[in-house]
C-alpha cells in the first residue's frame, strides 16, 4: 500500500511528542499498520526555535493553511491550538482539500465541531480527535466503537488534571487554594494565568464533545452550565471528609425530560467511590450504557506522551481504513441540543455557611430550607470558624460558627431560593457556600 505521509502544523510539547513517537515507535507502528507512515512536513510559527527535535528530515511550511492543502501529504495534523484563527483556516482548507485530519484541539472543536464534521464527511474524509479529550484516555473510540450498539444516557469524568491536582493537593497537604496553585504554577501543572483551567471552560469543551458522541445531539458549549474551582476553600475539604466525600471537579452530561443536562462545577462525591480515588493529574471518564453498563476509564490527561499517543492512534485509524463519522453519528443525523434548565437540576447539596451564634439564627435557617421543601440529612455546628466581627456593639461581638447542612434529594431552584432569604435574613456574615453531591 502507499505510504501515508503526514504534515504537521504545531511545535509545542504535544508535536514534538509525536515527532519523538515517530523516532522511538515508527516501525512498531508501520508493522501493525501494516504500510509505511511517515511525517514528511512540519509547520509553526518558529522555525529556528531550539525544541531539541531535529527538524532537518521535514519540509518546512511557514503557513498552515499551505501545508493543510500540500499535494505532499494525505493526513494533517493540527495542533496549533484556538477556536478561530489559523487552526481552523487549516482544518477547513485541509478538509476541503480531501485531507484527512487529526486534531487535538477541543475548542476549535466545541465552537466549531459540527460544521467540521460535516465539511470531513462531505469530503469523504476523516476528522479524528482522541488526544482533544482527556488526553490518552481512549473516550472518542469507546464512544464511537464500543458503545456504537448503545444507547448512552450519562457520561461524566474529571477532565481536568489541573483542577484534580490542586484539589487533591488541597486534601492531603491541607493548603489553602492560593497555596497550592502557586505550588502548582511553579511545578509547569498550571499556567501562569490559570483561568482556563481552573474555572471550568478547559472542563466545558470537552464536555460539550463528549455530550455529542455520547447522545447524538449537536455540540453546544453555550448550553453548559458552568462554575469553578477558584470558590473551594480547606474548611469545603475538611467538611467533605469528615462527612465521608472527596470534592472534584466534574463535567456531567445526562438526558432529562426537559432535555440535555450539562454541567461542569465542583460535586462531593461519596469517597468510596471509584472516582473519589482518581487524583493527582489523572483524568477518568464514566458512561453509562444500557447494554454495556457502566464504563469507567481512567489515565493521563495531558502531557506531551499520553497526547501524542492519541495523536498516533488518530493516525493509524486512518491508515487501516478505519473511517468513521467523527461525532459517532452522521453529521447530518445529529439532534439539536436542547438545554435542560439547571434550575430543574436534582440532588442532594452541601451548603456550609458562616452563622452569627445568636438565638433563633439556627431556627431561622431551618425555617428557610422548610419553607421551600427541603428535607435535611444532616446538620452541625461547629464553633470558632469564621472571624470575630470587626465592628463591635455595646455587646460582646457574636462569633461566627460554621454550618455544614446536608439536604436530601431537591432541587437546584429550592436551594438557591432557600440561599437568598437565608442570606437576606441577616445570620450569615459571608455568601453561603453550595457544592452539589453528585448522584452516581
Ligand atoms: N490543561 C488541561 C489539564 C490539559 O489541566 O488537564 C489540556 O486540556
Amino acid at each position: 500500500m502507499d505510504t501515508i505521509r503526514i504534515g504537521m502544523a504545531g511545535l509545542g510539547t504535544v508535536g514534538c511528542g509525536v515527532l519523538n513517537l515517530f523516532a522511538k515507535n515508527g516501525a512498531l507502528l508501520q508493522e501493525r499498520c501494516e504500510r509505511a507512515i511517515t511525517v514528511t512536513a512540519v509547520c509553526a510559527r518558529s522555525r529556528t526555535k531550539d525544541r531539541g527535535v531535529d527538524l532537518s528530515g521535514y519540509k518546512w511550511f511557514d503557513d498552515p493553511e499551505k501545508l493543510a492543502r500540500s499535494e505532499a501529504i494525505d493526513i494533517f495534523v493540527e495542533l496549533i491550538g484556538g477556536d478561530e484563527g489559523p487552526a481552523k483556516a487549516a482544518v477547513e482548507a485541509a478538509l476541503s482539500a480531501g485531507k484527512h485530519v487529526v486534531t487535538a484541539n477541543k475548542a476549535l472543536l466545541a465552537k466549531h465541531g459540527v460544521a467540521l464534521a460535516r465539511l470531513a464527511e462531505a469530503n469523504g474524509v476523516a476528522l479524528n480527535f482522541e488526544a482533544a479529550a482527556a488526553g490518552a484516555i481512549p473516550i472518542v473510540k469507546t464512544m464511537r466503537e464500543s458503545a456504537a450498539g448503545n444507547h448512552v444516557t450519562r457520561v461524566y469524568g474529571i477532565l481536568n488534571g489541573t483542577c484534580n491536582y490542586i484539589l487533591t493537593r488541597m486534601k492531603d497537604d491541607g493548603h489553602s487554594f492560593d497555596t497550592v496553585l502557586a505550588d502548582a504554577q511553579k511545578a509547569g501543572y498550571a499556567e501562569d494565568d490559570p483561568t482556563f483551567d481552573i474555572e471550568g471552560y478547559d472542563t466545558a469543551h470537552k464536555l460539550a464533545v463528549l455530550t455529542s458522541l455520547a447522545f447524538g445531539t449537536e455540540i453546544s458549549f453555550e448550553n453548559i452550565y458552568r462554575e469553578g474551582i477558584s470558590t473551594i476553600s480547606s474548611e469545603d475539604i475538611e467538611a467533605a471528609d469528615e462527612l465521608g466525600y472527596k470534592i472534584k471537579l466534574l463535567g456531567v452530561a445526562l438526558r432529562t425530560e426537559t432535555g440535555i443536562e450539562q454541567r461542569v462545577h465542583p460535586a462531593m462525591v461519596p469517597s468510596e467511590n471509584a472516582i473519589a480515588q482518581v487524583d493527582g493529574v489523572l483524568n477518568c471518564i464514566a458512561m453509562k450504557c444500557d447494554f454495556a453498563g457502566d464504563i469507567m476509564l481512567v489515565g493521563p490527561g495531558a502531557g506531551a506522551g499520553p497526547t501524542a499517543s492519541s495523536v498516533v492512534s488518530d493516525i493509524a485509524d486512518i491508515a487501516r481504513g478505519n473511517i468513521l463519522p467523527t461525532l459517532a453519528h452522521p453529521a447530518a443525523s445529529l439532534e439539536p441540543n436542547i438545554r435542560a434548565r439547571m434550575r430543574a437540576h436534582e440532588g442532594g447539596y452541601y451548603i456550609r455557611l458562616s452563622v452569627y451564634d445568636r438565638p433563633g439564627a439556627f431556627a431561622a435557617i431551618a425555617q428557610r430550607m422548610a419553607a421551600e421543601k427541603i428535607s435535611l440529612q444532616s446538620i452541625v455546628q461547629k464553633k470558632g470558624h469564621g472571624k470575630t466581627p470587626a465592628v463591635t456593639t455595646d455587646q460582646a461581638p457574636e462569633k461566627p460558627a460554621r454550618v455544614v447542612i446536608i439536604t436530601h434529594e431537591t432541587t437546584e431552584d429550592a436551594i438557591r431560593k432557600a440561599l437568598e432569604a437565608i442570606e437576606a435574613d441577616g445570620h450569615v456574615d459571608s455568601k453561603p457556600q453550595m457544592i452539589r453531591i453528585e448522584r452516581l
